[in-house]
């Protein structure tokens, strides 16, 4: 077993602490953690935020090393904290050495962020280990699932599959996640709906306070990719010939969103820019990051006729041609893609990838003609674990596996059918008779790990205990193990 990440970072937990004080202080302040992004062979992002509450931007220094206690400054440079991006800083760490665990730190003059720890991907690598997250809506409950996920030891990254916040006011009685506000004191800030750009930062804000999601940042870096919920609840959807189909309001309140998930999450992307992305983990792994929401998703029409319709996509041909040319071009073991929306069947399916047929067909197609590609895909948004396949189109053959882990918070199946328990018997009758579906749970919470060789992928679903008390436990409740072709 690797041991680079069984150190104790008591550094890190005791800075945790810290923030909620330097939130209220009057001087500039470090206020919401460190995080770490988009990591390569040889550089990886890092961010914080320094709040400065008299000017509107102040330079800072951020520093690396590869001891925890940043005992020799391996690298460092200069950045500038802008209240026109929210304070929020991000800088890039270079020329550094692949498959290496470094630690980061932020100061300006006297004040010191907490320390962050980070990995970039390796040249070369033989076993792999991701830690997969989706789903974390502040007032379902504590995030012990990203607590018990930052605790799992030799990731080399996490991915977070989207709806990393929620953009719906505060919950009130008669709402599925009422109960969960009672027992933990969890409500949204702002109270209502995000609307601006203030709101959303708002948001942000109240979500990077949480020492749960602060620790998983500060020990492993993330890839992430938005939903839905980090704009609304309202599919992004365009015109065939690829006009939005909202008013000018929604298009403000579109890019207000955008521009704080820009401004808060770890992504190199800047707005405007597509966030479907690659990452090469040696020649083991190729991570395709892919955008089934905002980039290039069609306007859905409920009908028969319009589900032939060559110009209705989720992902387009642009997005298509990359992911094929990324896996023809790197050849990896294992090409694993990490996606909002589901690709199975499930019946229903007009905003998922089966009501796109043509561009999950392109993939069918490419994956059926290229027989020796692993692919698994991992997906989110489901809010309930799942281990479904996708089989070959004149068989009964496994084509993929696609595994979604459960929501770190937002409500699952039980939870969102309390009040109405028929609506869960019809879904359970629904989940037995589909053949595709092959294991699901209904009420957890929790991550999936995807540890990978050259030989097999073993994906492990963890569920933890409870995230209405403060006190939880973790345990591994299911395995799948996939044979290399
Ligand atoms: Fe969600």
């Amino acid at each position: 077993m690797r041991t680079y990440f069984l150190l104790c970072l008591s550094i890190v937990l005791a800075a945790n602490a810290l923030s909620d004080n330097l939130v209220q202080a009057a001087d500039p302040a470090f206020t919401h953690g460190v995080a770490s992004g988009d990591p390569d062979r040889e550089s990886v992002l890092l961010w914080t935020r320094l709040v400065s509450p008299d000017s509107p931007e102040l330079e800072l220094t951020w520093e690396l090393a590869k001891d925890p206690t940043m005992q020799t400054i391996l690298k460092t440079g200069t950045a500038t904290a802008r209240q026109e991006h929210d304070y929020c800083v991000k800088v890039i760490a270079a020329d550094l050495e692949p498959g290496t665990t470094y630690y980061y730190r932020f100061r300006q003059g006297n004040i010191v962020s907490p320390t962050g720890r980070t990995r970039t991907l390796p040249r070369t690598a033989e076993h792999i280990r991701i830690g997969v997250a989706n789903c974390a809506k502040y007032t379902g409950g504590y995030y012990h699932a990203y607590d018990a996920l930052a605790d799992t030891d030799d990731l080399d990254v996490i991915i977070h599959l989207g709806d990393y916040i929620y953009e719906n006011g505060a919950t009130r009685p008669g709402d599925s996640y009422y109960p969960s506000f009672l027992a933990t004191g969890r409500q949204h800030n702002p109270p209502h709906t995000c609307v601006t750009l203030q709101d959303y930062r708002t948001r942000y804000a109240q979500y990077h306070q949480d020492p749960e999601l602060l620790k998983l940042h500060a020990r492993y870096p993330m890839i992430a990719i938005w939903d839905d919920h980090e704009i609304a609840k309202i599919p992004m959807q365009k015109s065939p010939s690829g006009e939005p189909i909202y008013d000018a309001a929604w298009q403000q309140r579109f890019n207000d969103s955008l521009q704080a998930w820009h401004e808060w999450i770890p992504c190199r992307a800047k707005q405007g820019e597509v966030i479907y992305r690659d990452f090469q983990l040696g020649s083991l792994v190729n991570l395709l990051m892919v955008d089934t929401r905002v980039c290039c998703k069609s306007k859905v029409d409920k009908t028969e006729a319009s589900l032939k319709d060559p110009n209705r996509h989720i992902v387009g041909d642009e997005q298509l041609a990359w992911l094929k040319n990324s896996m023809l071009t790197h050849q990896a073991t294992w090409n694993i893609m990490g996606n909002q929306l589901l690709f199975a069947s499930k019946g229903s399916d007009w905003s998922r990838w089966p009501g796109f047929p043509t561009d999950r067909n392109q993939v069918i197609d490419f994956l059926t003609e290229h027989p020796r590609i692993n692919f698994l895909i991992t997906t989110g948004n489901a809010h309930n674990p799942h281990h479904y396949v996708v089989r070959e189109k004149e068989s009964s053959n496994i084509l993929l596996h696609e595994v979604l882990p459960g929501s770190i918070s937002s409500g699952n199946n039980t939870e969102k059918s309390r009040s109405n328990p028929a609506k869960l018997k019809k879904l359970i009758r629904a989940q037995e008779s589909n053949p595709d579906l092959l294991w699901y749970n209904n009420d957890a919470h929790g991550f999936i790990v995807l540890d990978l060789t050259t030989q097999r992928a073993l994906v492990e679903w963890y569920f933890v205990t409870d995230i209405r008390q403060k006190q939880y436990q973790v345990y591994r409740a299911h395995k799948l193990v996939i044979d290399v072709r």
